[in-house]
């Protein structure tokens, strides 16, 4: 059973937790998850998103450049692109964060930068969750230095619990608990990307 508390939340907390649980591909699949948000309900969160968005970029046109955070944000940024009824391009940034392995520090490098420049375009990054902030903060004073027409944040998660900085958040998709979440993008040791919810580690 894993152990959870504030201050000992953290991915590689919970990576060590779930180690020998299910990590093999003979494993039943999927995982015994409880369910935090079920694929209906994020299917029709993400179809309202792109209505707003499509309505908010109306008139903007072909200067629409979503950014999806890798990897996070990739199944995220899929179906949200499908629901924005506008001409737009498709960019992505690798992202890693290093920390003394328990928590998030900040410190922030590129490991992949967008393939194009973004100069007189409207940027909307699309990220997975924002939980310290601090790699959206990072991304947001980034993006600026760039010279883009506007930068905009659309989140599918937020734990509000776990803010470090602020950051506005102009499009989300659900408030969550402060509880290590996974699947439809979001990852415990790089796997479970792949599951159509969002799920949790009961503790
Ligand atoms: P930050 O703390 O807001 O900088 O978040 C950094 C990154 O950590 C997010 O973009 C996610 O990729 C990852 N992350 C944060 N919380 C969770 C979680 O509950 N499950 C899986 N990944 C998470
Ligand atoms: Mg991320």
């Amino acid at each position: 059973m894993l152990t959870h508390s504030p201050s000992t939340h953290s991915r590689a907390r919970y990576t060590a937790g779930i180690k020998g649980q299910a990590m093999s591909a003979n494993e039943k699949f999927p995982p015994p998850f409880k369910t935090l948000i079920s694929e209906e309900e994020l299917q029709a969160r993400i179809a309202a998103l792109g209505a707003q968005i499509t309505e908010e970029y109306q008139g903007m046109g072909e200067d629409l450049v979503l950014i999806g955070v890798l990897k996070g944000s990739v199944l995220f940024m899929a179906d949200l692109c499908r629901h924005i009824k506008l001409p737009l391009s498709l960019d992505f940034m690798g992202i890693a964060s290093y920390g003394d392995g328990m928590k998030s520090s900040g410190v922030v490098q590129i490991t992949s930068d967008l393939s194009h420049p973004i100069e007189g375009k409207h940027a909307l990054i699309v990220e997975d969750i924002i939980d310290t902030g601090l790699t959206a903060h990072y991304l947001f004073e980034n993006l600026k230095t760039r010279k883009p027409a506007s930068v905009k944040l659309c989140s599918l998660l937020h734990k509000p619990e776990r803010s470090e900085v602020e950051v506005p958040i102009d499009y989300l998709g659900f408030k969550v608990p402060n509880k290590f979440v996974v699947g439809y993008g979001l990852d415990i040791a790089q796997k479970y990307r792949n599951l159509g919810f969002i799920g949790y580690v009961e503790e």
